[in-house]
């Protein structure tokens, strides 16, 4: 995947800031802002982040926060989301350095949000508000943490139109939030 088909992809979120519907083309055809196109997710993934960050959830794309929610998360991660998921010094050490190298820092994840959620995000309550809570809470998802359940690339960091399923079992009434 190429650095500019991310860079499409994000001046695409800004583009649409004010309508959650516009169809993939207004993406497409949005200029590339030079000063977004970081890609979410790293070429090049750090082994241990996957080891040790992918055991529970995804290992969300470094771009979806800032430096200061990671700085946060990894410095107290005995009291992780109501989980212990502490590691030794050294992995703490070596995760975060790679995790503010690569942080957000585009427009939409300037700002830490609460509970250093990428779900609390503000960007991401706008993208998703469509979706009714039981959508969240149905089995096949759970949670809106947990983002492979609808986005089949999102361990590429990539959340595009096309790269979008409907999560099986749920009742057909939801499907137009899914395909616009
Ligand atoms: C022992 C299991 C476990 C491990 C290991 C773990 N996490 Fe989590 N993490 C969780 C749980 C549980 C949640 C809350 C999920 C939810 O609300 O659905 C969470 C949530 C998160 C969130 C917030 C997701 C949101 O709501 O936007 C981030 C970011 C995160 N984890 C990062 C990490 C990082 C970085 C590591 C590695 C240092 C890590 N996690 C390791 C269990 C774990
Ligand atoms: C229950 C399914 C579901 C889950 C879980 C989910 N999303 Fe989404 N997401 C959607 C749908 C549907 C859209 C399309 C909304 C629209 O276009 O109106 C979307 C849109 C997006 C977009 C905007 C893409 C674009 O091109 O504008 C991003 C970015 C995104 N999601 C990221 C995430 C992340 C990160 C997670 C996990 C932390 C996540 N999503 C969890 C269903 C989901």
């Amino acid at each position: 995947m190429s650095i500019s088909r991310f860079a499409k992809t994000l001046s695409g979120w800004a583009a649409v800031l004010p309508a959650v519907l516009l169809p993939l083309a207004a993406c497409l055809t949005a200029p590339v802002a030079m000063a977004d196109s970081q890609p979410l997710q790293p070429r090049q993934m750090l082994p241990a982040y996957q080891q040790e960050c992918a055991a529970c959830h995804l290992a969300y794309p470094p771009g979806l926060l800032p430096v200061r929610s990671w700085s946060h998360l990894m410095s107290g991660l005995d009291r992780h989301y109501g989980t212990d998921a502490s590691l030794d010094p050294a992995a703490v050490q070596q995760i975060s350095h790679w995790l503010h190298a690569n942080a957000g820092t585009y427009k939409r994840v300037q700002e830490a949000p609460p509970e250093d959620r990428i779900t609390r995000s503000a960007w991401f309550q706008r993208k998703h508000r469509e979706l009714d809570v039981a959508v969240w809470r149905h089995a096949s998802v759970k949670s809106e943490a947990n983002c492979a359940a609808c986005h089949t690339r999102a361990e590429q960091g990539r959340f595009g139109d096309g790269e979008l399923r409907f999560p099986a079992g749920l009742d057909a009434r939801y499907r137009r939030a899914f395909e616009d």
